[in-house]
């Protein structure tokens, strides 16, 4: 066996970054963070410490003095833990027994490391390969998992874990999201206790509707936005994925990430390798927030599609029209929007079918033509009225879906998730089947619908992705009779393939996941997608508690956050235009209504409203989080702030969360503000007949930080105007 270990960094005073070694000690810091390793050769991986960063100095110190835990534990020959790896070898044989072989390091053209440890297994031609990936300018380190098949006959992979992170017992609380469709990323909070905990998905297209692939772990007790230690975890996977944090007989919970394995275990080839999706660690001293920071700043910075460039201000159809397109509503609308000062038309379902027109959600998915009926104009036609309007145009679309009733049925039956002897179960509208992505022609045919579209219409300027259907039944009509349990993870290889292809040739055009609502709020998708959709739910008050959670780990310019219709279309809970107003606006705002319908007050505050996001969109999709007062708490309200990163600017939301006679909220203090900086307040959205006391008055950072503002329970309104509700949006400069 060849060892092989070698340091490529060879001083040891680096200021952060990456990789030195001392002597067999790895430290992967960040600039504020550090992780400890030990690469001894012929020895395993071994994990050493993750937290704050430690000066280099010290490394070596610790590596010798504390105790240390496999970095990647394997199945076999110590049995009786969770493991991250478990495979059979050809000849049977169900063990791993790794060892280091050796230690590489390199940096990248955009100034990030990849240290990648080597292990291999002491007798079979087997490696596992250990990443870990910084970079310059933040505190995130991703880490994933490779296994090598050196041998001459295929390996069955039954366990592939991304990452194992061994955590210390102490106090230490779960941060999770789980919710529904229609009630996407509820947050829970829980003590660890012993047993294993499993967060997983099995929907095989969407995987955020019902949990979340992401996690943090407060380590010094109940879960604090500003203070306390805290871990935060992302998986960055489109497909399905497991969370497993076993808490056993010793002193640490032991925390896994990777794909779910369930039904989908892997033949790897002679020669393969098989890549494991990443995960996206960080810590912060400064709690959940801190994390949320960390993540939402590399998310900006590195994976999210144009991280750094602001949003536009949308309308989109859905609420409006549904499927009910016409030609001349879209010109109102377009109309309507453009004059409000928005700056994008979206129309979504219902646009398309030549053969089978799109009338009910029963139909034409994958007859990607124009219904010329609805459109008699076209596209162009749209696109014209978008240019008239001085706005842009988006379109959507469905593209790994397909219906029973359609062209592209009729012609490829082949194309569909289905398995074989048995008649395929079907999803929305009776008719529904996803398409497999693991076949390359489906991936041709995806990628085509999007090339099709931007080359015949180079105009468009948005897309809205959508997929509202599992794989409800397992087979592939294209994997081999040996593969069928590959499906699942090459449906998103080949999901991925395909956005990669798209971006190649459209860097620029923006484009949405949706799915079902927020079924793709997740890292795995965002390289390639500007943002998602949080919910089909656009009611205010449920949205307060779903952007909530979603913040945890996505910043605000990947949060669609529309205006809709009151009575609310999936609540019938009627809310004053202020609120909705003021709860969209602390995501990427939009509008998500027939403006035709709203009265000329609504129209004011929402052109109003629209002007005055122009100026704070900035701070919002660009700024720091600090959630101040979670709506789960119960206190009867609900606040957070954005603060601008050279903290000469923040917006404050607050927002009451129910109404009582003689009710006493807490007084919020800000955070994150600079404290010895004198910041005035202007309230946006202002519907009281008076200005707030503190209207145009200049308070310190610290003050703010300190004591807060008194915010008034309820609007000074004329009579009419009264109502339950009662929210503020403060903007600091
Ligand atoms: C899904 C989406 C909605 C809308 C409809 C159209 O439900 O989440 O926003 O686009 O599909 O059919």
């Amino acid at each position: 066996m060849k060892l092989k270990h070698f340091c490529l960094i060879a001083a040891p005073m680096i200021a952060y970054g990456g990789f030195t070694c001392y002597g067999e000690t790895i430290d992967i810091s960040t600039p504020n963070t550090t992780m400890l390793l030990d690469a001894t050769l012929g020895q395993p991986l071994r994990f050493i410490y993750y937290g704050d960063l430690i000066p280099q100095a010290q490394a070596g110190q610790i590596a010798e003095s504390t105790g240390w835990h496999t970095a990647y534990p394997v199945y076999g020959m110590s049995a009786s833990r969770e493991t991250a790896m478990s495979v059979t070898h050809p000849d049977g044989n169900m063990t791993l027994d790794l060892a280091v072989t050796g230690t590489e390091s390199s940096v990248r053209k955009d100034g990030s490391k990849v240290t990648t440890v080597t292990m291999s297994d002491k007798v079979y031609p087997f490696d596992v390969r250990i990443n870990y990936l910084t970079y310059p300018d933040n505190d995130v380190i991703e880490t994933w998992a490779e296994a090598v098949n050196r041998g001459k006959k295929p390996v069955e992979l039954r366990e592939f874990s991304s990452a194992y992170l061994p955590v210390r017992r102490g106090d230490v609380y779960l941060t999770s999201f789980t919710g529904s469709w229609g009630n996407e990323a509820i947050m829970v909070e829980e003590p660890l206790k012993p047993g294993v905990k499993i967060i997983k998905n099995k929907d095989g297209v969407r995987n955020s509707h019902t949990a979340h692939s992401e996690v943090m772990l407060s380590l010094d007790g109940m879960p604090r936005e500003n203070e306390g230690r805290t871990i935060g975890a992302a998986l960055c996977y489109s497909g399905n994925y497991e969370l497993k944090i076993d808490t056993d007989d010793s002193d640490w919970h032991h925390f896994f990430a990777g794909i779910n394995e369930d039904n989908s275990a892997y033949t790897l080839g002679k020669g393969e390798t098989f890549v494991t999706p990443a995960l996206a660690l960080t810590y912060s001293p400064d709690g959940k927030s801190g994390v949320s920071r960390n993540i939402h700043r590399w998310g900006r910075d590195h994976k999210i599609a144009h991280g750094n460039d602001l949003r536009k201000i949308l309308l989109n159809s859905w609420e409006g029209v549904y499927l009910d397109i016409k030609e001349d509503e879209m010109a109102q609308m377009m109309a309507d929007i453009s004059s409000m000062g928005g700056e994008l038309f979206v129309m979504d379902d219902g646009w398309f079918g030549a053969k089978y027109p799109r009338t009910r959600d029963n139909s034409s998915l994958g007859d990607w033509t124009v219904d010329t009926g609805k459109l008699p104009n076209g596209i162009n036609g749209l696109l014209d009225m978008a240019d008239r309007n001085g706005i842009r145009f988006g379109i959507w679309i469905e593209p790994e879906m397909t219906n029973t009733i359609s062209e592209l049925y009729e012609q490829h039956p082949e194309y569909i998730i289905r398995p074989t002897n048995r008649e395929p179960v079907l999803g929305r509208g009776g008719t529904q089947a996803v398409l497999d992505m693991s076949n390359p022609k489906v991936q041709d045919l995806v990628f085509s619908v999007v090339d099709t579209l931007l080359t015949r219409y180079p105009r468009i300027d948005y897309i809205k992705w959508d997929a509202n259907a599992p794989i409800m039944n397992h087979g592939s009509q294209y994997l081999t009779a040996d593969r069928q349990s590959h499906l699942m993870i090459e449906y998103h290889r080949g999901f991925a393939k395909t956005l990669e292809r798209i971006r190649a040739k459209y860097p620029d055009v923006t484009i949405q996941a949706c799915a079902s609502g927020g079924g793709r709020a997740n890292y795995g998708v965002l390289p390639w997608f500007d943002e998602f959709w949080v919910s089909d739910n656009t009611d205010a008050l449920q949205r307060v508690y779903m952007q909530w959670g979603t913040s945890h780990f996505f910043p605000a310019v990947t949060m669609a956050s529309h205006i809709s219709a009151a009575p609310n279309h999936q609540t019938n809970r009627v809310i004053p235009m202020k609120y909705r107003i003021d709860v969209a606006m602390s995501g990427r705002l939009g509008m998500e209504i027939q403006p035709k319908n709203m009265t000329q007050e609504e129209t004011d505050l929402c052109r109003n409203a629209i002007s005055e996001y122009k100026t704070i969109r900035p701070v919002v999709q660009q700024g720091d989080i600090y959630r101040l007062l979670s709506p789960y708490d119960g206190k009867g309200v609900a606040s957070m702030m954005y603060v601008s990163p050279d903290k000469d600017k923040a917006v404050f939301y607050w927002w009451k969360l129910e109404t009582f006679v003689n009710q006493h909220l807490p007084r919020i203090r800000m955070a994150g503000l600079d404290p010895d900086r004198m910041y005035t307040v202007r309230e946006l959205n202002r519907i009281d007949r008076k200005p707030l006391s503190f209207e145009g008055k200049s308070f310190s950072g610290r003050y703010l930080m300190s004591n807060g503002l008194e915010i008034p329970y309820t609007h000074n309104t004329d009579h009419r105007n009264r109502s339950a509700w009662s929210s503020r949006v403060l903007y600091l400069e």
